[in-house]
């Protein structure tokens, strides 16, 4: 899935950098160089990115639960298998994305139990139920939709290994979009009961999806330097308005109606203007009052916890097989 501008403070003490160094690597990045893990980096820019990626990553293993909900109960084996397949994906997301975050100095260990203890973030769109099948074909239409508006600029952030991992993430990102819209395209096109399904689907993650573009740019605590550093290419806003402006006809075409009033087409800036976002909503899901906060991050505790053993065997192979390898050497001397 995605990464969310979320308005949080740095933790740790600022550090003063070297200015001479610090105006060395801001040259690079405006020259467009891509900074690598070995390259020398200012703290801030670490941190930031740390936090971007890791909290990217929890997006797509947290993003995994409201879908894998409906593997079990999808209405055919072909829906089945694009969507076994489309959560796959997302487990593979976060795994390309914690080695990204890992090259940075942080342990993968320890961004998980940043997650699993509650200090890191996850998307809040993460935070909503999954009520009918619908949900599904909404989630990969929107929120697939929003993830791809805000992840095609990664591919070109400054830091080497994120871009990278971006490049594939977004291949995919693209058919997950047009599963989502294909369920929704047969829906409406079913029977009123289905069509009904469908809106009731749009008009529950439509404001959730604008929401996954972060604050609005006035109250975003990391836009500027985030820009300058070319970590973000575009503002929180600019790209909310460009995910408004490509979905709202692919709505139309689909016979659904937005749940906005205020939406409608400015002939003079040829942008859909729409109505106020519920920002209170959208802190209170952050603040852990969403309606799946809970269950979320109890699901992910437990798949750890279960998954303790595996990690004790993976481990306890590898030092065997390092003895063994070692014990071959000595023999061959
Ligand atoms: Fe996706
Ligand atoms: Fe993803």
């Amino acid at each position: 899935m995605y990464t969310q501008a979320l308005n949080q403070k740095d933790s740790g003490p600022q550090v003063a950098e070297d200015p001479e160094r610090l105006a060395r690597f801001e040259a690079r990045v405006a020259a467009e160089d891509k900074v690598e893990p070995n390259d020398w980096m200012p703290e801030a820019y670490r941190r930031t990115l740390t936090r971007q990626i890791s909290q990217h990553a929890h997006s797509e293993i947290v993003g995994m639960l409201p879908e894998g909900n409906w593997i079990t109960r999808a209405p055919s084996l072909r829906r089945k298998a694009a969507l076994l397949a489309k959560v796959q994906d997302e487990g593979g997301h976060g795994l390309y994305l914690y080695a990204a975050a890992e090259t940075l100095g942080t342990s993968r260990e320890e961004l998980v139990e940043q997650l699993l203890n509650g200090k890191a973030k996850y998307s809040s769109i993460f935070n909503y139920p999954t009520l009918t099948w619908a949900d599904i074909g909404a989630i990969g239409w929107l929120v697939d939709g929003a993830a791809i508006m805000n992840q095609i600029p990664l591919c070109r952030t400054s830091f080497g290994p994120y871009a990278r991992a971006m490049i594939r993430i977004c291949k995919e990102e693209s058919f997950h979009q047009r599963q989502g819209y294909e369920i929704m395209l047969t829906l409406c096109r079913g029977t009123a009961e289905q069509k009904a399904m469908a809106q009731d689907a749009l008009n529950r993650w439509w404001w959730p999806s604008l929401m996954m573009f972060g604050p609005p740019d006035a109250q975003s605590a990391h836009t500027d330097q985030s820009m300058r550093w070319k970590i973000k290419r575009f503002t929180n806003d600019a790209l909310r308005q460009q995910f408004v402006d490509a979905t709202v006809p692919q709505g139309h075409y689909l016979g659904l109606t937005f749940p906005d009033p205020k939406l409608r087409f400015d002939e003079a800036t040829q942008h859909w203007q729409f109505g106020e976002i519920d920002w209170e909503e959208f802190r209170q899901v952050l603040a852990g009052n969403g309606p799946c906060n809970r269950e979320r991050l109890e699901a992910r505790r437990k798949a750890h916890d279960e998954g303790a053993w595996v990690r004790a065997a993976a481990l306890a192979h590898a030092a065997k097989r390092k003895a063994r390898l070692a014990a071959q050497r000595m023999a061959a001397e």
